[in-house]
């Protein structure tokens, strides 16, 4: 699926949309350039999660783990967003499966990381002359 995004809320309305699927299939491994957009689509995720905290990148920290306050999450013990940022990574990636375990993760630069999800939904952005932001959302493997 293609989506062309104009602006914050569309990327707020977007993660919307995927999230059911998202609470299904547990991983979003996120593509695209340098403020494409990754963490603002993250931080949709988070506020639809009912997450207090405020989500910012975690490029210097690499993972971050936030609460999710949602009842029906919480009964289906997803307790944990888990945030991750392998922008300085070269590889690997298996250190962060037992972390992932029941919970739901997001992994900015998903491209740098070895391990394969196989089951994630991935998304690659892109930004076009006109900034426009272009998200392309498939289920295939990474
Ligand atoms: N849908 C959007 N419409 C307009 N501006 C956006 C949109 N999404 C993100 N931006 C803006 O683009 C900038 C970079 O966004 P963001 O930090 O989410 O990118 P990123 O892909 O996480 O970057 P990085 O690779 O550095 O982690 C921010 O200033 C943000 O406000
Ligand atoms: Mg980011």
């Amino acid at each position: 699926m293609m989506k062309i995004i104009t602006n914050e809320k569309e990327t707020y309305q977007l993660a919307k949309e995927l999230l059911p699927a998202f609470k299904k299939r547990k991983i979003i491994l996120l593509y695209g350039d340098l403020g494409s957009g990754k963490t603002t689509f993250t931080q949709c995720l988070g506020k639809l999660l009912n997450i207090k905290k405020y989500i910012k990148s975690p490029t210097y920290n690499i993972m971050k783990r936030y609460l999710i306050n949602e009842d029906e999450l919480t009964n289906s013990q997803l307790k944990y967003l888990i945030h991750i940022d392998a922008y300085r990574l070269n590889g690997g990636g298996e250190e962060f499966l037992e972390y992932m375990f029941d919970n739901l993760t997001v992994i900015e630069w998903a491209g740098n990381l070895e391990v394969k999800f196989p089951n994630a939904i991935r998304i690659d952005i892109e930004v076009n002359d006109k900034n426009q932001r272009i998200f392309n959302i498939c289920s295939c493997a990474h």
